[in-house]
């Protein structure tokens, strides 16, 4: 008989890690074991482990083997891997785009082609952008409840980079920093890349606990507390206004940081204040127009007490030196002009549609979720594990993320997390009743 070629043998384990027989975290045969039971060379056996990592299913981990990944689809830390099928659609990562928008930019590229600035976007601008532009958006957040000098807004690449920069200048490895056990999965690798200490704060059915929070405050040293009051990621919740006092009260009894994620806030049209108005004197507040405009754009900002302007400037310039010039020409002239408004009026509707679907779609399974957010949060039975459910889904083509990529502390809870905003509208439905069925059929 003659020896497989190697793409048989990629192909064989390709199907039984999708399909689940190998689940995540199987150690794969050795090199020398997989060539003497393939009866292949040694430099086939590497070939075909190389080809798997490059389709996202296995990792080699130096000295201990190759192992089998998490075939969960886009989880905050590996970008999304290769499907066994076409992609059907991806509910790991929200990306809104609304109708029109590629011909706005072309539009705004000519006016910017021919305009006078085109030779300024040639010249560097300050770290954290010039003054008139982060004026624009100071301008901005007063819609949202923001009264700030433009002095104390800086520019940044996305809001990853506004608490990049945040957490590398205000904070020291060893800080602890108060994280919700679930929470935005960019969170955890910035914790983590800064040495930092991350505790997880335990949920309420509302909120976070803050009773848990502050006996937390008063037993450990608790530098900063990363929140998002308003439409949490992945939860949805809206902080009321006691909560938020609270939250306040606890961070000045203990002189901590107030990190405000604001990212989905636009979606909610009369959210209570934002922690930054109510404490200004220590809050990072931190958004961007990735779900408002486009994500593509990378376009962020940061709002801080004036004594942390001058250290976090010098952290942006650091990493990558904020915003760039033509990004911010563009994000600036949509705020000003309005569009950036209407394009969050039109979120605000297609996020509620988007809930309608999901609500009906998914009707009687567990889901945590609020009316004008874009993802819900579905709870699994004992025996649909979240690995595996996501692998099945996988298997059909959809991308979901797992509760892993949010799970802070060491509670990993059964449930997916479905980011409603990328799949067509139309097709959003379909969507969610296959996931059902999929779920469904898996047997107890
Ligand atoms: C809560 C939260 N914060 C921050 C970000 C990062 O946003 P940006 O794309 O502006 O870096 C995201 C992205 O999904 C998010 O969900």
């Amino acid at each position: 008989m003659r020896p497989p070629s190697y793409k048989a043998i990629v192909d064989e384990f390709a199907v039984s890690i999708r399909s689940g027989r190998l689940p995540a975290g199987t150690r794969l045969p050795t090199h020398r074991a997989l060539t003497r039971e393939r009866r292949i060379a040694l430099a086939t056996a590497t070939r075909v482990y190389a080809e798997l990592a490059a389709m996202g299913l296995v990792v080699g981990e130096p000295g201990r083997g190759t192992f089998v990944r998490t075939q969960s689809g886009y989880d905050g830390l590996e970008p999304s891997r290769a499907l066994p099928v076409p992609r059907v659609a991806d509910l790991s990562f929200n990306q809104p785009l609304g109708e029109g928008q590629a011909d706005r930019l072309r539009q705004a590229l000519r006016a910017l082609s021919v305009s006078g600035e085109a030779e300024a976007l040639l010249r560097q601008n300050p770290p954290g952008g010039h003054l008139h532009e982060r004026a624009v958006v100071a301008t901005y957040l007063l819609e949202r409840g923001i009264d700030t000098a433009p002095a104390n807004v800086l520019l940044t690449s996305g809001a990853q980079q506004a608490l990049d920069a945040v957490l590398r200048s205000l904070t020291r490895p060893g800080d602890v920093l108060a994280v919700d056990a679930l929470s935005y999965p960019g969170i955890k690798l910035l914790a983590s890349a800064h040495g930092l200490d991350m505790a997880p704060i335990p949920l309420t059915e509302t909120g976070p606990d803050l009773a848990a929070l502050d006996r937390m405050c008063r037993t450990r040293p608790v530098r900063g507390i990363y929140a998002i009051p308003t439409l949490h990621n992945p939860l949805g919740w809206v902080l009321g206004r006691d909560q938020r006092d609270r939250l306040v009260t606890i961070a000045r009894s203990h002189d901590c940081l107030l990190i405000e994620d604001g990212t989905y806030a636009f979606l909610d049209s009369s959210p209570p204040p934002p922690l930054r108005a109510l404490a200004p004197e220590r809050t990072c507040y931190v958004a961007g127009l990735s779900k408002s405009a486009a994500p593509g754009l990378r376009f962020g900002f940061t709002v801080l007490p004036g004594p942390y302007v001058e250290t976090v400037t010098r952290s942006l310039r650091l990493a990558a030196w904020g915003a760039p010039g033509l990004i911010t020409a563009l994000a600036t002239g949509w705020l000003a002009d309005g569009t950036v408004a209407r394009w969050e009026e039109d979120r605000r509707g297609d996020a509620a549609a988007r809930q309608g679907i999901a609500r009906t779609a998914l009707a009687g399974m567990p889901l945590t979720a609020h009316p004008v957010s874009y993802m819900v949060w579905l709870g699994l039975e004992p025996h649909q594990r979240p690995d595996h459910v996501a692998d099945l889904l996988a298997g059909a083509g959809i991308l979901v993320s797992t509760a892993d990529a949010f799970a802070t502390g060491p509670h990993r809870p059964r449930a997916l997390r479905l980011a409603l905003a990328t799949p067509p509208r139309d097709e959003l439905g379909a969507v969610l009743e296959r996931v059902r069925d999929v779920i469904d059929a898996i047997p107890p």
